[in-house]
């Protein structure tokens, strides 16, 4: 391993100004990762030239895979900054911010549009309330086995920025979206908004704009069976539209 790690990173200071790229040349530390490559530049930011200039700006918050907001593309791949180990990285190291989002400031994007899509899908379990709801319905071992794969969903949106299908064209909610309508459809509590759920995949940006490309699947970073949730939730949603149909 060099000494030194070469990495050039695409910056710009607002959504309205033109981006540029800056070039680093960081002291190498065993086990380092891109989110600590980041921070050793903010505590010294100092370009290759040795021009200083200003840290670079990120979202960062469990190291550890399980927030989901590290996010950005790495060699051009999306994926997270905290697991990606600087030493299996080619060299100079390329990182950019996702493109599918609005940028706010160099590497940091705004995807609240993954939480909108998760509302419009009712993607969570009606219990709250102030009083004492009892305990909660058995749910079996194998059920149990089939959900838990879902729940790891950490909403780092690596899905929807590989995907084709999603952008401002198609309106399309995108593979993470439609894994947790599975995860929720398929708890005892939270099927009461099965039918909401299914009916909002049913239109304009629902489940039909996915040309299943299976990219999503290969992002994942957590390994969510996502192609399978497509199948599934797509099949549910026709039953729906039929449904619906009959009952006129
Ligand atoms: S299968 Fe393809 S089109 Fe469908 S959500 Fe995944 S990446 Fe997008
Ligand atoms: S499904 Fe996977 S890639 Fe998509 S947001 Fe969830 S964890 Fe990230
Ligand atoms: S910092 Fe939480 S997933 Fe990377």
């Amino acid at each position: 391993m060099p000494t030194t790690i070469k990495v050039e990173i695409k910056r710009q200071a607002t959504p309205d100004t033109a981006p540029f790229t800056e070039k680093f040349e960081i002291p190498y530390r065993p086990g380092m990762n891109i989110t600590s490559l980041l921070g050793e530049i903010a505590l010294n930011p100092v370009d290759v030239s040795g021009k200083p200039t200003t840290a670079i700006t990120y979202d960062s918050n469990c190291l550890e895979e399980i927030c989901g907001s590290c996010a950005m593309l790495i060699n051009g791949k999306a994926r997270m900054a905290c697991s990606a180990l600087v030493e299996n990285l080619e060299q100079p190291i390329k990182i950019e911010p996702l493109s599918k989002f609005p940028l706010v400031r160099d590497l940091q994007v705004d995807r609240s549009v993954l939480f909108e899509n998760l509302m419009r899908v009712k993607a969570w379990v009606p219990v709250d309330g102030t009083y004492d709801l009892g305990s909660g319905p058995r749910v079996f071992p194998q059920q149990q086995e089939a959900n838990y794969p879902l729940s790891n969903c950490i909403s780092c949106t690596c899905c929807m920025e590989v995907c084709p299908q999603f952008n401002e064209a198609t309106g399309f909610v995108g593979a993470a979206t439609i894994a947790q309508v599975k995860l929720f459809n398929n708890h005892p509590t939270g099927k009461v908004f099965k039918e909401e759920r299914l009916r909002a995949l049913a239109g304009d940006g629902g489940i039909q704009e996915c040309g299943y490309a299976q990219n999503c699947v290969e992002a994942c970073p957590k390994q969510i069976p996502l192609t399978n949730a497509i199948s599934d939730v797509g099949r549910d949603v026709v039953v729906q539209k039929i449904k619906d149909f009959l009952r006129g």
